[in-house]
């Protein structure tokens, strides 16, 4: 969060003066709309990056530069093995995309200035419909959507 938030602000303040077209794309997730058990920190920063970067596009309504979250799903990347995800249920697999699929969405809503883009039917449903139902639900949603973690991440800074 600090990472992102240190880069924005640099490219921002880059883009003051700048009459031309210049863009910000950050990377949040479908976690950024509900709470994910086992995967509480990811999710809550997700949220964090969603509202800092549509709070941001806003900002920015009329001027050459666009703010443009991404909220992907399931992508097939090296990010499961590494967090240690993967036992999911069979619609967080059907609904996975490919990297290819997810990046060209990326660059189109970019260069469209769009505010946020949940790249899949099944995300874009999933986002849109999660805002009838209580936040209890949506997060026991969640759990049965994506399992268990397959194994658990050492702690850090703990004595
Ligand atoms: N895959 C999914 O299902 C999914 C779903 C929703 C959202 N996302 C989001 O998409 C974004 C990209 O993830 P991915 O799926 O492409 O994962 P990935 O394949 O694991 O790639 C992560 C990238 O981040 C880099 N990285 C990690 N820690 C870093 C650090 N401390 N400093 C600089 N670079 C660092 C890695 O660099 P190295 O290769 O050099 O280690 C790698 O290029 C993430 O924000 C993730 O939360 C992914």
């Amino acid at each position: 969060m600090t990472s992102l938030v240190a880069l924005t602000r640099c490219f921002v303040d880059a883009h003051k003066a700048v009459t031309r077209p210049a863009h910000v794309v950050n990377i949040a997730s479908t976690g950024a709309y509900q709470a994910v058990p086992n995967m509480a920190l990811y999710a809550a920063s997700k949220a964090f990056v969603r509202n800092f970067s549509e709070g941001l596009h806003d900002e920015h309504r009329g001027t050459p530069l666009s703010v443009t979250c991404i909220c992907p799903g399931g992508t097939e990347t090296a990010f499961h093995a590494a967090s240690g995800g993967g036992d999911y249920s069979w619609i967080a697999n059907a609904s996975t995309k490919s990297a290819e699929f997810v990046a060209h969405a990326a660059v189109r809503a970019m260069l469209r200035g769009k505010r946020t883009v949940e790249p899949g039917l099944f995300n874009k449903l999933s986002c849109f419909f999660v805002r009838f139902v209580t936040r209890r639900f949506a997060s026991r949603l969640a759990t049965r959507v994506l399992g268990r973690p397959r194994f658990a991440l050492p702690a850090r800074g703990v004595t």
